[in-house]
C-alpha cells in the first residue's frame, strides 16, 4: 500500500520478532494453570492472533469490545463495554491484550472492572506503550515498545477505521493529523 501520509515507525519484522520474545517470557512467567488471554477489540486482534501462537503453552482466547467515544486521534475519557466475555474469570491468570496504551483510560477503567470478576492475577500486554500521554495510570507489565507521541496505524491500530491491515506500525503525518 502506498500512501504518502503513512512513515514506517515499526517495520513487520521488527513486530513478529518482538512478538516471539514476548510469547517466550510470558510462558515462563506461567509455568502452571489457566491462562485467560484477553483481547480488546478491535486494534488488538492482531496482536493476540500472533501473541497467542508464540506461547509455548495451552492458552484460553476471549474478546471484548471496548469504546472510548473517540472517533479522531484522541479519547474522550468515557469508556463503555460493547462486548463483554463469553468465559467466567474467576480463579483464573487473566493477561489483557491491547493494541497500545496512551491517555491509560481504556485499561484503568478495565482493569477495576475485571478486578471485580475475582480472577487469581491479571497482567497487561501492551504492543505499543506512548507514556507521555498517561493521564490515568497504568502498570503494562510487558511492553512490546516504547513510542514518542505520535499518532500510529497499522498492524491493528487505525484512523477512523482505515490503516488496520498495513504489517508495518506507520507514523501517520500529513493534513489529516492536525484533527
Ligand atoms: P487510552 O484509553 O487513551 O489509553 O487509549 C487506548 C486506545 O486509543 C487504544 O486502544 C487505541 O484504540 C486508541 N489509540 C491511542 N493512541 C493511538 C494511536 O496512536 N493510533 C491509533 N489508535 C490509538
Ligand atoms: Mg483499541
Amino acid at each position: 500500500m502506498v500512501d504518502e501520509k503513512l512513515r514506517v515507525l515499526i517495520p513487520s519484522e521488527k513486530i513478529q520478532a518482538r512478538i516471539r520474545e514476548l510469547g517466550e517470557q510470558i510462558s515462563r512467567d506461567y509455568p502452571e494453570g489457566p491462562l485467560h488471554m484477553i483481547c480488546i477489540l478491535k486494534g488488538a486482534c492482531y496482536c493476540l492472533t500472533d501473541l497467542s501462537r508464540a506461547m509455548k503453552r495451552d492458552v484460553f482466547v476471549d474478546f471484548m469490545g471496548i469504546s472510548t467515544y473517540g472517533k479522531g486521534k484522541t479519547t474522550s475519557g468515557e469508556v463503555k463495554v460493547t462486548k463483554d466475555l463469553d468465559i467466567s474469570l474467576e480463579g483464573a491468570n487473566v493477561l489483557i491484550v491491547e493494541d497500545i496504551v496512551d491517555s491509560g483510560v481504556t485499561l484503568n477503567y478495565l482493569m477495576h472492572l475485571l478486578e471485580q470478576r475475582k480472577p487469581l492475577s491479571i497482567r497487561i500486554a501492551a504492543l505499543l506503550d506512548k507514556p507521555d500521554r498517561r493521564l490515568r495510570p497504568v502498570h503494562a507489565n510487558y511492553v512490546g515498545f516504547q513510542i514518542p507521541d505520535e499518532f500510529v496505524v497499522g498492524y491493528g491500530l487505525d484512523y477512523a477505521e482505515k490503516y488496520r491491515n498495513l504489517d508495518d506500525i506507520c507514523v501517520l503525518d500529513g493534513p489529516s493529523a492536525a484533527k
